[in-house]
């Protein structure tokens, strides 16, 4: 079967990390996240870096984990909702990897995330707000993804099965 990289992009709370773990045990494939990696390089977690050291701070350790990843094959990649922001990290993505963009309403958003205190980027006053102007921001980088599938109201294992679908056809 195939022999590149899956890549789930997707907004925060699209179900990335839920997905890769069920679709990495049915491809047989090994699971990274951009975000564990960088928490594990840095030995810290993300809200201490965006606080210390920034976004940009940020954004650079990502792009660093990119280039690591693009070396390997045979991955399902995890990556954080904002990977998409730059186009080099997509170039690279897209040189051995296959790029699914796991597309999710707003609404669907909210109610998967309202609990969680992890991601800086919504641990602001509104965080409604923060996720339309954030999704409208970032609308057109998704769409660079090769493939879409809407996660709305389906589990892991079904977004699972039509990322394998698409790639069965594709
Ligand atoms: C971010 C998404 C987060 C994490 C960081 C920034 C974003 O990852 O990388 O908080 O900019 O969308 P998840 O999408 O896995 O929550």
């Amino acid at each position: 079967m195939i022999d590149k990289n899956i890549v789930l992009v997707g907004f925060m709370g699209a179900g990335k990390s839920a997905t890769a773990e069920v679709l990495a045990v049915k491809l047989g494939f090994k699971r990274v996240s951009t975000d564990e990696m960088i928490v594990e390089q840095e030995g810290r977690a993300i809200n201490d870096i965006f606080e210390t050291d920034g976004e940009q701070y940020f954004r650079d350790c990502e792009t660093r984990m990119i280039y690591d990843i693009a070396q390997l094959r045979r991955l399902v990649v995890d990556c954080g909702g904002g990977v998409v922001l730059k186009d080099e990290n997509l170039a690279i993505l897209k040189q051995h990897g296959v790029i699914v963009y796991l597309q999710t309403s707003p609404d669907v958003i909210y109610e998967r995330v309202k609990h969680d205190t992890h991601r800086p980027l919504l641990n602001v006053e509104d965080p409604i707000k923060a996720i339309n102007d954030l999704l409208s921001e970032r609308v057109a980088c998704y769409a660079k993804a090769d493939y879409i599938v809407v996660t709305d109201n389906k589990t892991a294992g079904e977004v699972a099965e039509e990322i394998i679908e698409i790639l069965n056809r594709h």
